[in-house]
């Protein structure tokens, strides 16, 4: 097989076989096939598509070409969550503790910030002493005994995405739905759990602008985990907007304890329990949505998720009194609020401004080695649909170095567009893909 001979096939617009897709993967992983030549082929991949067979291929040659987790050690339906990454997106701090509360093993393996957007390790690790490295052996110890453990993603899980992504990302081949959905799913069927929920945002903050394409991805993902005998369910979730009233790391952390507490904002507490109800249904915990709400809302109720939530960082070396006592967690030296200069409704948050604002206030990495301020960020007071006058603070910038602070500051107000004419507050949930269709809502 030559590479030169499946660049042109592919550019012709025909199907490439099984044999052909792997030997690109393995190749291109082990070095064999240069930049160059992969470049070429990921560009015709965009140009003229893959078929679903070919798209279940590459995430398999994918998955293959590293770790594959075995959870075995692990009892039960193991059920995990994944969102394409979004802005003040805490569902995982709050769903994993309400699943695992309700006796559902949850082995998730979490990223970092990326971009504008935040990661659920990143938010862990402002809890003093937190750490998301466990041996093998603790992290399935941990799942058994209290059903929730979260480590950060292993260097040789999906080897192949690791280095197609860092090309894709320089070469413009980023946007196809077979290689998005390849990416996020390779890593997902690696990670080893038998049911996926899939948190695929749509707007501003996220890849996908449209429903339309969010819908067009998450039936391609959905098609590719069912394919290969994992439950898997794509809710279709809002990112015109941050999610909840919070962005940055311990800022997140605490409207997530909120949220656990019955305190949280309505968006936020909606998108935790839509993705855990599948969760549910998924590992055969409840057998309807209602019966899945019920169960989940009980666990804040009762304050077993809570419980739950201490009970597992502190399994993880974290400071678990921070959950009882989260005045503990760092303030901010200073704080600066935005003011309105006119009347009118929010209209418009462009989000991924507000996820650059908390990234250049120091809340997320410039570089690689960048040190994280986990105490900054930036409290939203007005939503889109909210009417603010004249003088009323649209947001509050939380920093702790004033030349940061002046940075952020433009960013944050130009991410705010306001209309004189009254705007509808948008839907969070807008939808959800089974592998028996789609139902928006
Ligand atoms: N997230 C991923 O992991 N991969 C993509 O291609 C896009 C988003």
């Amino acid at each position: 097989m030559r590479m030169y001979d499946l660049i042109t096939k592919k550019k012709n617009g025909d199907a490439l076989t099984k044999e052909e897709i792997s030997f690109i993967v393995n190749g291109f992983t082990n070095g064999s096939i240069p930049d160059y030549q992969m470049s070429a082929f990921l560009m015709a991949v965009c140009l003229k598509g893959m078929n679903l067979e070919e798209t279940i291929d590459l995430t398999m040659a994918m998955v293959h070409s590293g770790d594959v987790l075995d959870l075995s050690p692990i009892a039960g339906k193991k059920a995990d969550k994944h969102s394409t990454g979004g802005v003040g997106d805490k569902t995982s701090l709050i769903v994993g503790p309400m699943v695992a509360a309700l006796g559902v093993p949850v082995a998730k393996m979490s990223g970092r910030g990326l971009g504008h957007t935040g990661g659920t390790i990143d938010k862990l690790e402002s809890f003093p002493g937190f750490s998301v490295s466990l041996s093998d052996q603790e992290f399935f110890d941990n799942v058994n005994r209290m059903k929730l453990a979260i480590i950060g993603q292993t260097a040789n899980l999906a080897p192949a995405d690791k280095k197609m992504y860092a090309l894709r990302d320089v070469t413009a081949t980023v946007n196809n739905y077979s290689l998005i959905a390849s990416s996020i799913m390779s890593k997902k069927i690696a990670a080893g759990s038998d049911v996926i929920v899939l948190d695929v945002k749509v707007g501003s903050g996220a890849f996908m602008k449209t429903l339309e394409e969010a819908e067009e991805l998450a039936k391609v993902m959905v098609q590719i985990g069912t394919g290969v005998g994992r439950e898997t369910y794509a809710v279709l979730s809002d990112m015109g907007q941050p999610l909840g009233n919070y962005v940055g790391n311990s800022l997140e952390v605490r409207e997530a304890i909120d949220t656990l507490k019955g305190d949280g904002p309505a968006d936020l507490l909606e998108a935790s329990v839509s993705l855990a109800t599948y969760m549910l249904l998924g590992a055969g915990r409840a057998t309807s949505v209602d019966e899945a709400e019920k169960l989940l809302l009980g666990t804040i109720e009762d304050g077993s998720a809570l419980k739950k939530l201490a009970e597992f960082v502190e399994a993880q070396g974290g400071d678990a009194s921070y959950v009882w006592n989260p005045d503990k967690f760092p303030r901010t030296e200073f704080i600066e609020e935005m003011i309105s200069a006119e009347d009118g409704y929010v209209a418009e948050i462009l989000t991924d401004e507000i996820g650059m604002t908390s990234l250049v206030l120091g809340g997320g990495r410039e570089t690689k080695e960048s040190e994280i301020d986990y105490s900054v960020g930036i409290r939203i007071w007005k939503k889109v649909g909210d009417y603010v006058r004249k003088g009323e603070s649209l947001a509050r910038l939380y920093g702790n170095d004033v030349a940061k602070l002046k940075a952020a500051a433009p960013r944050l107000m130009n991410a705010y567009r306001l209309s004189s004419e009254r705007v509808e507050a948008p839907k969070h949930v807008m939808g959800i893909v089974t592998k028996d269709g789609v139902k928006r809502f």
